[in-house]
C-alpha cells in the first residue's frame, strides 16, 4: 500500500513537472516528465495491494486510465517537438488538457479515457476529477457493523445519516434533512477509524478516505485545489461521504504558526463544508480526531454532530473479548468474559484487542516450547486425530516426547494448540496497560461538556431536550443536533 501510495504521489508530481513545462512551452521537459509519470503510474499499478478483487481490479483500471493520459500527453509533446522541427506554424494549445487539440494531434482529447469532448470547461471539470480520484483510495474494507462492540449512539447516528435517507428519502422532505458533517472524538484507540470501515463496509455510497497527508500534498499551493476537487467529484458521484481522518493536522485552529498555504486549505474546506452553493443532499463529511480542543471553532461549527467516542463501558469490553478471539477455540465461560471485562477497566479498544493478539499467541508459545505432546480427537473433526502439547509427566499411552520444531512435516501438521483459557488471558493482563491517560479522558470530557455528546450515553433525546442549555451558544447547536432527524 505505502509503496503503490508514494508511486501514485511521484506519478503526480511528473505529470505536473510535466503540465508547467507544457505551459511553458518546453516540450522537450514535458515530454520527459510524462513519459516517467507513465512509466510510474504503471508501476504503481503493479504494487496495488491484495485487496479484494474488485477493489483491485478498479484500482488497477484506474491506474492504467493514468498511464493512458501520461503517454497520451507525451503523444502530444512529441507531435508538437516534430511541427516545431518542421517550422509548422500552428500554435499549441496554451495546456495540454484545456484548449483545443492542434490539428496534427489527431482531434486525441490528451489520451483522456473519459472520453469526454475536450476544450474550455469539460477540460478543467475533466482535470478536476482527474486529480481528486487519483488523490483518493476508495476501498471497502471489511468491517460490520456487528463487529463494532457498543458505540450504540455512534452507530445510530451514522446509520440516520447514511443508511436512512438513501433506503427512505420520503422521509426527509423539507426541513428534516439528514447530518452534514459529523465529527467523532475521543481518546486514542476507541474505534473512530474503526467505526468508520464499517460505514464504508456497510453503506451503498461512494466512500472516499482521505488523510491530512493526501490533502496536504507536497504540492504547495495545490492542497486547497485538492480539497474543491473532492468535494466536486463527492458531489458528481453522489451518494458519498468523505471521511477525513485526523481533521486535526487539516483543520487546527488558524493562525499562529500557519503558513499561508495550510490557511488557504481551511478556509477552502470551511466554504466547501458549507455547501458552495450546490445542494448537498446525499454528501455526508465524516471526520475523526483524538485533539477535538485544537479545532478550528469554525470548522467546529461546520460538524452539526459532534460525538464522543468513549472508552467502552464493561459490556461493551466483554464484546470486544468475544469480537477479538474470533472462532479461536477456547474455554472461557460467559463469566469468565465478564472478568476479563471487569478487569479491563479502563482500556480502550485497541488495548483490548492487542491484549486479546497476546493471550491467543500463548497457546502458539506453549506448543513451541513443549518437549512433549499426546494425540487427541480434532473437536471440529472427531475422526482425526490431532497432537497436542501434554505434561511430561501425563500418563496418557499415546505421548510422545519430542520438540515441535524437530518433527518431520507429517508430525508438524498434526500438531493442534490448546484451546485459549482464562490463564492466558491473566498473564496477558501482567504485561499489558491501559494507553490512555487521565489527562486524554479529561480534555476529552470537557469538550464534550461543552460541545459535544456521548456515544455511550444513556439518556434519551427527550430528556436530553428537556435539558437546560448550558452557557455557550454552542452547546444549544449540540443539544438541538442530538434530536433525531426523524423525530
Ligand atoms: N468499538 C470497538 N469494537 C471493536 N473493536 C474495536 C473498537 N474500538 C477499537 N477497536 C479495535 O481497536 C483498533 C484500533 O481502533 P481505531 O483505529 O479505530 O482507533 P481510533 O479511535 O481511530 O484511534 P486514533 O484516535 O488513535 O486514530 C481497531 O482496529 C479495532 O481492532
Ligand atoms: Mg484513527
Amino acid at each position: 500500500m505505502a509503496r503503490m501510495a508514494q508511486l501514485i504521489e511521484e506519478a503526480k508530481s511528473n505529470l505536473d513537472a510535466g503540465n508547467d513545462a507544457y505551459k511553458a512551452q518546453n516540450y522537450q521537459a514535458a515530454l520527459q516528465s510524462y513519459l516517467i509519470s507513465g512509466e510510474k503510474f504503471k508501476l504503481a499499478s503493479k504494487n496495488v495491494p491484495n485487496w479484494e478483487k474488485k477493489e483491485k481490479e478498479e484500482m488497477q483500471k484506474s491506474l492504467q486510465g493514468k498511464v493512458d493520459l501520461a503517454i497520451g500527453l507525451a503523444d502530444k509533446c512529441m507531435k508538437l517537438l516534430k511541427e516545431k522541427k518542421e517550422g509548422g506554424k500552428q500554435s499549441p494549445p496554451s495546456s495540454p488538457s484545456g484548449g483545443k487539440p492542434s490539428t496534427s494531434s489527431g482531434g486525441d482529447s490528451g489520451g483522456r479515457p473519459s472520453g469526454k469532448k475536450d476544450g474550455g470547461k469539460d477540460g478543467e471539470k475533466d482535470k478536476i476529477a482527474e486529480n481528486a480520484e487519483s488523490a483518493i483510495v476508495r476501498e471497502k474494507p471489511n468491517v460490520k457493523w456487528s463487529e463494532v462492540a457498543g458505540l450504540e449512539r455512534a452507530k445510530e447516528a451514522l446509520q440516520e445519516a447514511v443508511v436512512l435517507p438513501l433506503r427512505f428519502p420520503q422521509l426527509f422532505t423539507g426541513k428534516r434533512k439528514p447530518w452534514k458533517g459529523i465529527l467523532m472524538y475521543g481518546p486514542p484507540g476507541t474505534g473512530k477509524s474503526y467505526i468508520a470501515k464499517a460505514v464504508a463496509t456497510e453503506c451503498d455510497s461512494t466512500f472516499f478516505a482521505v488523510s491530512s497527508a493526501d490533502i496536504m500534498s507536497k504540492w504547495v499551493g495545490e492542497s486547497e485545489k485538492q480539497v474543491r476537487s473532492l468535494f466536486t467529484l463527492a458531489r458528481q458521484e453522489k451518494p458519498s461521504v468523505i471521511f477525513i481522518d485526523e481533521v486535526d493536522s487539516l483543520c487546527g485552529a488558524r493562525g499562529s504558526g500557519d503558513n499561508d498555504s495550510s490557511s488557504r486549505v481551511k478556509t477552502e474546506f470551511l466554504v466547501q463544508m458549507q455547501g458552495a452553493g450546490g445542494d448537498d443532499r446525499g454528501l455526508l463529511v465524516l471526520a475523526a480526531t483524538n485533539l477535538p480542543q485544537s479545532l478550528d471553532s469554525a470548522i467546529r461549527r461546520r460538524f452539526e454532530y459532534r460525538i464522543e467516542i468513549p472508552l467502552p463501558d464493561k459490556h461493551a469490553r466483554a464484546a470486544m473479548f468475544g469480537i477479538h478471539m474470533g472462532s479461536c477455540s477456547n474455554t472461557l465461560s460467559s463469566r469468565d468474559i465478564d472478568e476479563l471485562a471487569q478487569q479491563a477497566e479502563g482500556y480502550s479498544g485497541s488495548d483490548i484487542s492487542v491484549l486479546v493478539r497476546d493471550a491467543l499467541y500463548a497457546p502458539l508459545r506453549r506448543a513451541q516450547t513443549a518437549t512433549h505432546f499426546k494425540m487427541v480427537r480434532d473437536p471440529e473433526n472427531p475422526n482425526t486425530r490431532r497432537l497436542q502439547p501434554c505434561d511430561p509427566m501425563d500418563p496418557d499411552p499415546t505421548k510422545i516426547a519430542g520438540r515441535m520444531i524437530d518433527m518431520p512435516d507429517e508430525q508438524a501438521a498434526l500438531i493442534l494448540p490448546e484451546p485459549i483459557s482464562l490463564a492466558d488471558f491473566k498473564k496477558a493482563f501482567l504485561s499489558a496497560r491501559p494507553s490512555v491517560s487521565k489527562k486524554d479522558l479529561q480534555e476529552i470530557q470537557k469538550f464534550t461538556d461543552e460541545y459535544g455528546v456521548s456515544a455511550q450515553d444513556k439518556e434519551s433525546n427527550a430528556e436530553r431536550h428537556r435539558r437546560p442549555t448550558g452557557p455557550s451558544k454552542e452547546t444549544q447547536t449540540v443539544v438541538m443536533g442530538v434530536t433525531s432527524p426523524l423525530s
